[in-house]
This record gives C-alpha cells, sequence and structure tokens, in this order.
C-alpha cells in the first residue's frame, strides 16, 4: 500500500498542475489560447481541453458549472465530478448529502452528531464546540486567540479568575502574559515582569513605588515598536509623565511651560529657576541669576564670578557708579584698586592702570612709564617693546613679528607675518604675512609698476582688468568688475549688487514717460 499511496500523491500533484499521461500523447505545448492540458498521467501527457468551457478531473473532462467539483480519491487515483448542491466529497467518496457530512475526512450524521475542529461529538442541545471538545451550559471556555484547536472546556466559572491562553487562571495568584501565566509570587525579572520587593508585576498594568505595587497606574503602554514610559515613581507616589511633573520626589500638576525648580514646580513663563530657587521674571528687564539669586539687568545690579555659576556674588550698584568692577566674586572701586591674579590691590599710585606680578607678589603701575618683565618693572624706554606676554625687546637691535622676537640688523628688514624679510631687495614682497618672489621682468628700475597679480597670472593695469582673479582687456573705462565678470557701468539698466550683475528693472514712472 506504501508504495502506492506516494505515487498517489505525486500523481495528485501531477493533476494540480495539470500535466498527465494520455494516449493521444499531447503535451502542454500543444495546446493554445485558452487551452489547457487534461492529464491521465505522470508523463506530462494528456489531451487539450478549453477551460473556459470544460474543467479536467482525473483525465476526463466535464461541462464546466458553477456547482459542480472534482473528488479526488488519493488512495486509489480515481476523480470524480461531483454537485455540490446534492453531493459532497469526503475522504475521496463522494456522497449525498441531507443529514450527512464530512468531518475531516470522516462523514457523520448532522442530526446526531456535531464537528468540533475536525472531532465528531454527540449533538448535544445548548453545547457549543470548545476546540475539540463541547461546553455545556455553566461551563467555561478557554480559547487561545487564533488556535481554536486548543481551546480547552473548564467546569464552573470561578470568580476573579480569568482565561490566560487555554488555561483558567487565578488572577491573584497568576499573572497572565499573553497566553502564559506564571505564579504571582514569584518574582523574576524577566522580559515582561519585573520585580516590586519580592512581589512580581507587569510594568505595563502597575508601577513599582517603594516596593509596593500601584495597580491600574502603567510605567507604560504599549506602541507599535516599544513601550512609552506613562508612569513614574515619585518619592513613593506613581506619577503620570503627561499631566504631572516630579521634582526631588514631589508631584506637581504639569503644564506645557511647567519645569521644576527645587521641589517646586514652576512656570517659566512667569518665573526663573536659580539653582533650585524659584525667581519672578520682570516684564520690562532680562532676569538673569547669579547663583541662586535672581536679578533685573536694571543697571542697578552687578554679579561677580559669574563663570563659576554656583559661587557667584550679586551686588547692588548705583546705575550712576561705574566705577565698581568684579574681581573674581568681589566688587570693588576701581578708580581706588585694581584686579590683580584675581585679588583686589590698592593703586599704589592714583595713575596705575596694570598689575605685575613679580615671583609670587603684585605690584600696580602705570603702563605708561614702566614695562612688567620677568624679573619686575622696567622703566619705560622708548626704544623698548613689548613682545608677548612679560617680554620686552629692545627697538634698536631687535624686531617683534606677532610675538616673535628677531635680530634687526638694520632698518631694511621689515616683519612679514612672524618672520623678517629684507624690504631692500626688490624681488621679495610680503603679501598677507608670506612672502613672494617677485618676477624679474617687472624690475626695471624708475618705472611705474604697471605689471600686477591677478589670480596666478600678472596682468598691466594700462591695457587690462583684473576682476577677483580673472583678466580682461580693457576696452573702455566705463566696463567695470562685478564678480569675476565685466558689465557696462554707464549703461543706466545695469547695476552690480554683491558681485552679481542685475538687468534693473526700469521704473514704471519712466516707463510711461
Ligand atoms: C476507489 O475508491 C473509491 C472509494 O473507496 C471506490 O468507490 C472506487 O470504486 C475505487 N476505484 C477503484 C478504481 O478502485
Ligand atoms: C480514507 O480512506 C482510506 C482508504 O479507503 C482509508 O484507509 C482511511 O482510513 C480513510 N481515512 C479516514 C480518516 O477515515
Ligand atoms: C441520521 O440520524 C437520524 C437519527 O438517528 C436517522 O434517522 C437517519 O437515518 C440518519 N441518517 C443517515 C444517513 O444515517
Ligand atoms: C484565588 O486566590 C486567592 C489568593 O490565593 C484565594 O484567596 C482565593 O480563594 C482563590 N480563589 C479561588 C476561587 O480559588
Ligand atoms: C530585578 O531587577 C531589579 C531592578 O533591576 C533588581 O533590583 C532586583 O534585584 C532584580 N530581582 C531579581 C530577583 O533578579
Ligand atoms: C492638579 O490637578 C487636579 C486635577 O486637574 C486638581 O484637582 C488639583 O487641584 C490640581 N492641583 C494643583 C495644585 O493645581
Ligand atoms: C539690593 O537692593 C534690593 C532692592 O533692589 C534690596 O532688597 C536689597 O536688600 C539690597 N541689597 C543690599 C545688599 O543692599
Ligand atoms: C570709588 O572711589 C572714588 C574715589 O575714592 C569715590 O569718589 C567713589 O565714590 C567710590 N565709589 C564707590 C562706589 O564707593
Ligand atoms: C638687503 O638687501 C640689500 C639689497 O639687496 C643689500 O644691500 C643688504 O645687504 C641686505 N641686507 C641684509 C641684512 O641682508
Ligand atoms: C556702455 O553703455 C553706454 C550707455 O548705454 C553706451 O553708450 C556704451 O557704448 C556702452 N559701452 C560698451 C563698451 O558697451
Amino acid at each position: 500500500m506504501a508504495p502506492y499511496t506516494a505515487y498517489s500523491l505525486i500523481c495528485l500533484g501531477f493533476l494540480l498542475l495539470v500535466f498527465c499521461f494520455d494516449v493521444k500523447a499531447e503535451t502542454s505545448e500543444d495546446c493554445k489560447g485558452r487551452e489547457k492540458l487534461c492529464s491521465r498521467g505522470m508523463a506530462g501527457e494528456g489531451f487539450c481541453y478549453n477551460e473556459d468551457e470544460s474543467d479536467c478531473c482525473g483525465g476526463r473532462v466535464f461541462a464546466k458549472t458553477a456547482g459542480s467539483g472534482c473528488c479526488v480519491n488519493v488512495w486509489n487515483m480515481t476523480a470524480r465530478v461531483y454537485s455540490h448542491e446534492r453531493q459532497f466529497c469526503c475522504n475521496g467518496t463522494v456522497y449525498s448529502s441531507g443529514s450527512l457530512d464530512c468531518c475531516a475526512d470522516v462523514v457523520f450524521n448532522t442530526s446526531t452528531q456535531v464537528c468540533c475542529q475536525g472531532k465528531i461529538q454527540k449533538f448535544t442541545k445548548g453545547a457549543m464546540c470548545c476546540g475539540t471538545e463541547l461546553k455545556m451550559e455553566g461551563q467555561v471556555c478557554c480559547s487561545p486567540q487564533h488556535q481554536p484547536r486548543y481551546a480547552k472546556v473548564y467546569n464552573m466559572p470561578k470568580e476573579n479568575f480569568i482565561c490566560c491562553g487555554n488555561g483558567y487562571i487565578n488572577r491573584t495568584e497568576y499573572y497572565c502574559d499573553f497566553a502564559t501565566y506564571q505564579p504571582m509570587k514569584i518574582c523574576s525579572n524577566n522580559s515582561v515582569h519585573k520585580c516590586c520587593g519580592n512581589e512580581a508585576y507587569d510594568p505595563r498594568k502597575a508601577t513599582c513605588c517603594n516596593k509596593k505595587v500601584f495597580h491600574g497606574k502603567s510605567e507604560h503602554w504599549e506602541t507599535g515598536d516599544g513601550y512609552v514610559i506613562n508612569h513614574i515613581c515619585c518619592g513613593g507616589v506613581p506619577q503620570s509623565v503627561n499631566e504631572e511633573i516630579c521634582c526631588e520626589l514631589r508631584v506637581h500638576n504639569r503644564t506645557a511651560t511647567s519645569q521644576c525648580c527645587g521641589t517646586e514646580s514652576i512656570d517659566t513663563d512667569e518665573k526663573v529657576c536659580c539653582n533650585g530657587r524659584p525667581f519672578k521674571k520682570h516684564s520690562k528687564y532680562k532676569t538673569k541669576c547669579c547663583s541662586d539669586r535672581g536679578y533685573y539687568e536694571d543697571g542697578e545690579h552687578l554679579c561677580c564670578g559669574e563663570h563659576e555659576a554656583r559661587r557667584s556674588v550679586l551686588y547692588n550698584v548705583s546705575t550712576s557708579d561705574n566705577t565698581a568692577k568684579c574681581c573674581n566674586t568681589a566688587l570693588f572701586n576701581s578708580t581706588e584698586s585694581i584686579c590683580c591674579g584675581g585679588e583686589v590691590m590698592k593703586k599704589m599710585k592714583k595713575e596705575d592702570d596694570s598689575c605685575c606680578q613679580v615671583h609670587t607678589r603684585y605690584q600696580t603701575y602705570n603702563s605708561k612709564y614702566y614695562l612688567c618683565e620677568k624679573q619686575g618693572l622696567v622703566a619705560k624706554a622708548s626704544h623698548r617693546q613689548q613682545c608677548g606676554r612679560g617680554r620686552t625687546i629692545d627697538t634698536r637691535g631687535q624686531l617683534c613679528c606677532r610675538g616673535m622676537i628677531h635680530p634687526k640688523p638694520s632698518s631694511a628688514i621689515k616683519c612679514c607675518g612672524t618672520k623678517t624679510f629684507n624690504s631692500s631687495n626688490p624681488q621679495l614682497l610680503c603679501q598677507f604675512g608670506s612672502l613672494v618672489k617677485r618676477p624679474p621682468r617687472q624690475l626695471q628700475q624708475g618705472q611705474p609698476n604697471y605689471r600686477q597679480r591677478c589670480g596666478r597670472h600678472m596682468f598691466d593695469t594700462r591695457r587690462e582688468l583684473c576682476c577677483r582673479g580673472v583678466k580682461y582687456a580693457k576696452k573702455s573705462d566705463a566696463m567695470k568688475c562685478c564678480g569675476t565678470r565685466l558689465y557696462n557701468s554707464s549703461d543706466p539698466e545695469l547695476t552690480c549688487q554683491f558681485g552679481i550683475r542685475l538687468q534693473q528693472m526700469p521704473k514704471i514712472g519712466e516707463r510711461q514717460s
């Protein structure tokens, strides 16, 4: 029987693909247009038929009617046409319908039996199928979603019990996690259940605060791609993230402009928060913070040490007093003192305007007459000049080029960037801080220098124009540069703006006149 069955199954496949053996030995290539092959055997041969008019059933063609089907018997490789209206096909055999029907290849009597998910059950009044079983009145059927075949019947509906998959569970003892359940008391940190003290809870349905579960307040709610935080714990109180704000463990109502300020919640339209202390905003002046104190930029306040926000100190100053200055966090009178290395120092002389560090001590001085050098204050001679921090040069023999000290053997030596060059050398030219070699052709002495650089080329200023590195022949003085291009500046309809040559629109009045 076994090899026969195998053969039958293969041939059924062939029947569906409409390939089979036929005495006329036509193949699918012989069938044209609306024709199909009705095959008889395994060789992919049969005969052609018109699929608009007929259907093929086991190597035989029958007229196409809406109510007919083909009943294939896979056990002995036969097929029969039958009428849906009066007959049915069950396990390859055609039966007359009436009180009979087919239940998973087995015939049953519909007046005495029911078919429950492929299993025949005795017909009972008031009963319903529950999976493959029958559910009587007063019983509970727990059916897993999308898997009705595995539904199970439970005898008594019980209070506080719920279906979980096909299980029926006491919800105070178990958690239902989609179709599987687990005891409540066992706390495990799996993907869904988290521990709250020793209790397990579902963060989507409850919030854990201080090792206590708050039911009905969910930390999260499910979205398409994950969870969104909805509730969090705020000082032992579950708090709605959308409606409330948690400020250092205190819950406050939330508005669009709410912000925590210490334990308080402030309206940012009305107040600023200065290191945890709220301060009312001014309608006219800008409100700022100085450490934990708020102030208005009204010219009456000075905040010293703003860079160290937590230690800055706020001072009241009078608007007329512009001698008040900050020295770190201290306020000082700049007519009497100077801020030296972060410390206020009384001026040694009234005219002192700078301070100089000599070893570890500071000294105030007048920069008009003194220079601060490593060894201390040096009387300023006309030939002394500061070059960088704490360094001076003698301008009689030295040059300071952007903070770099160079010897100056002659006055012809000049700075070019941080370097020096011999300005008497006609071959050398300093452009934008770097040395350029002049081409020798233009070196005829005594002649005005008409040759100038235009981008990477030279041009003659008498005959040519250079527009941002592009050379043009100079035809008339009216032609001017506009960006890299030329335009006729005498033409009243043309203007040059931002290097773009514009066609000027004639004014309406001009057009009418
Ligand atoms: C095949 O089986 C069906 C049902 O068992 C039977 O009615 C039919 O006569 C059989 N055909 C052959 C050719 O054995
Ligand atoms: C279907 O028919 C075959 C052959 O007659 C038989 O062996 C098989 O048990 C039948 N299947 C069922 C489910 O009755
Ligand atoms: C179906 O069952 C009813 C009631 O037992 C009986 O009268 C009837 O003959 C049965 N039908 C068939 C086709 O066996
Ligand atoms: C459900 O579980 C709770 C807690 O264990 C228990 O008190 C209750 O009796 C159970 N309910 C039923 C119907 O068994
Ligand atoms: C579960 O996770 C929490 C928080 O991560 C942790 O404090 C607790 O110890 C974990 N419990 C178990 C049983 O793993
Ligand atoms: C917070 O909102 C609730 C509900 O809208 C309201 O009853 C309560 O008075 C509000 N509390 C404060 C402090 O505004
Ligand atoms: C600064 O002025 C405010 C009023 O603008 C006043 O309340 C405060 O006491 C004053 N502070 C000092 C140190 O004078
Ligand atoms: C600063 O010092 C000058 C001169 O001693 C004095 O006139 C002025 O009032 C002082 N300013 C303040 C704010 O004390
Ligand atoms: C500078 O150049 C001139 C002319 O080439 C030359 O006479 C003079 O010696 C140069 N000076 C130095 C310091 O190189
Ligand atoms: C420039 O424009 C003026 C006025 O339109 C015209 O007379 C002159 O010929 C133009 N010059 C050139 C070089 O096109």
